[in-house]
């Protein structure tokens, strides 16, 4: 039964980023710090809209605008908690817009992991009763608040760890904190809740025994995964966590058929889509949204940003490409950089120390050692000598450079753009050119040879 048929109910999500994260020690509030290159927070937000949530509101404190300048998004209803004086009055900030009828999903700013699949679960076990916990069982129960049953193992309140006997401190099954409750019970139910507890906090938790005193049945549902519940404190918890998500990308690239070759060594702070064969050496990080084809081998230590490659591409060692579409057959590196808005067509060949920026090379062509080719439309089969440079910039504008089909360039030659070099031209080696090279002609400049009789190597005199 999917959540959808099993209740009309429209879902509005609320979730608690206002706590301000002493211990990140940082200026930026706690819940705009990366995981896998986006905000904590925005996992949470892109989490919340995975489930078609209706509204999603969003209780900020500290650093307000950070939080809303990270986020830079229109369709969160923002709700300011002044002071923090505890969860349940942090919900309370954003009741304005709940409606009696909905389902309300009540997620942390701080907790990055929590699944679709597990909210779903939650919306589930909750059916058609007014509440229902995401609970953990876990080994070292402290500092959360624990989960007391009665004897038909029904749930009949949760205790603060600051508030528990020895007894309860026993209890290993946890509150994760993330609940469902129906919007109108909700609204009841937090404005009868009072501080009178160890921290002088309004709980959200003392929810639940309201709910049990008015006879309604709490329902729950266990997380699979603990780290799912896991909330960031601190640097070690963030960089605990970061390893957690990039274990479960690369479990899912594997499961993919993708080779890697130490998933604990892999990276991805985006999105990938990969053919088949796909290989990946060690330390390769994955940014933005990358698309790679069928056999493809990726070597150690290389970035790829926003990157298209075609199938049969092999990139060596220690490469970074960045916005740049790669067809198929190409073989790049080691040490390449490829700038935003380059583009290589087939068979193409880009080695060690070269750098491309928005340029465009055709099919067959070669840019093996130690070039810079930058606002540069290159055609098929093109071979570039080593050391050539394309002088793109004049110190105020940039210009482009044309260099025609099998056109030759000779090593340590620099191309003064706007230049254009045409179809089958040679160029010798060493020249600087600042105007158009023939099609099918040898084009050179070069201060000519000179020998010089009776010259001698200085020496040292002792
Ligand atoms: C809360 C739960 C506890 C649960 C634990 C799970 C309560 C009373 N306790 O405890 O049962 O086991 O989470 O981690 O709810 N926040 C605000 N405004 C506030 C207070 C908190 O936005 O006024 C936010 C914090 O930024 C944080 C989250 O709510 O992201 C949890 O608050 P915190 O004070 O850490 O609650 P815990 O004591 O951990
Ligand atoms: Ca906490």
């Amino acid at each position: 039964m999917s959540v959808k048929e099993m209740s009309e109910k429209q879902l509005q999500v609320i979730i608690l980023a206002a706590g301000k994260g002493t211990r990140m020690y940082s200026s930026k509030p706690k819940v705009i710090h990366e995981l896998a290159g986006k905000a904590l927070v925005q996992h949470v937000v892109d989490s919340a809209q995975a489930l078609n949530a209706a509204s999603i509101s969003l209780v900020y404190g500290h650093g307000g605008q950070q939080v809303k300048d990270t986020l830079n998004d229109d369709s969160l209803i923002w709700c300011e908690q002044i002071e923090q004086l505890g969860t349940g009055h942090a919900v309370q900030q954003a009741t304005g817009s709940i409606q009696d009828t909905a389902n309300v999903l009540i997620l942390y700013g701080d907790v990055p992991l929590l699944t679709q699949e597990t909210l779903e679960k939650l919306l589930e076990a909750k059916g058609e009763e007014a509440l229902a916990l995401l609970t953990a069982n876990l080994d070292n129960p402290t500092g959360y608040g624990r989960i007391v049953r009665n004897k038909s193992n029904i749930i009949e309140k949760i205790v603060e760890e600051k508030d528990a006997s020895d007894a309860i401190k026993e209890i290993t099954e946890v509150n994760s904190g993330v609940m469902v409750v129906d919007g109108d019970k909700l609204k009841q139910w937090l404005s009868k809740i009072g501080n009178n507890n160890a921290q002088g906090e309004y709980y959200l938790t003392d929810l639940i025994e309201l709910a049990v005193q008015e006879g309604e049945t709490v329902k729950s549902y266990i997380v699979a995964d603990n780290k799912e519940i896991e909330g960031i404190n601190n640097k070690i918890q963030l960089a605990d966590l970061e390893r957690e998500y990039q274990k479960r990308q690369a479990m899912i690239l594997m499961t993919k058929g993708v080779t890697l070759r130490d998933p604990n060594r892999f990276d991805v702070r985006g999105t990938i889509e990969v053919g088949q064969d796909v290989s990946i050496d060690i330390n390769v990080i994955i940014e933005g949204q990358c698309k790679i084809g069928n056999n493809v081998k990726i070597g150690a230590n290389s970035i790829l940003k926003d990157a298209i490659i075609g199938d049969n591409v092999e990139i060596l060692e220690n490469c970074i490409l960045e916005k740049s579409i790669i067809n198929s057959g190409c073989l790049i590196g080691p040490f390449a950089r490829l700038r935003p808005e380059t583009q290589l067509g087939e068979n193409a060949k880009v080695g060690n120390f070269v750098e491309i920026k928005k340029s465009t090379i055709a099919k067959g062509s070669k840019v093996n050692h130690l070039s810079y080719i930058g606002d540069t439309q290159m055609g098929e089969n093109v071979n570039i000598g080593a050391g050539t440079i394309t002088c793109n910039y004049d110190g105020a504008y940039k210009h482009i450079t044309k260099i025609g089909n099998n056109a030759f360039i000779g090593s340590n030659t620099a191309l003064v753009a706007p230049i254009e070099i045409g179809s089958g031209a040679t160029i010798g080696a060493g020249s600087t050119l600042n105007k158009n090279a023939e099609a099918e002609k040898l084009t050179f400049s070069r201060a000519p040879q000179k020998m010089v009789d009776g010259w001698k190597r200085p020496t040292k005199i002792k």
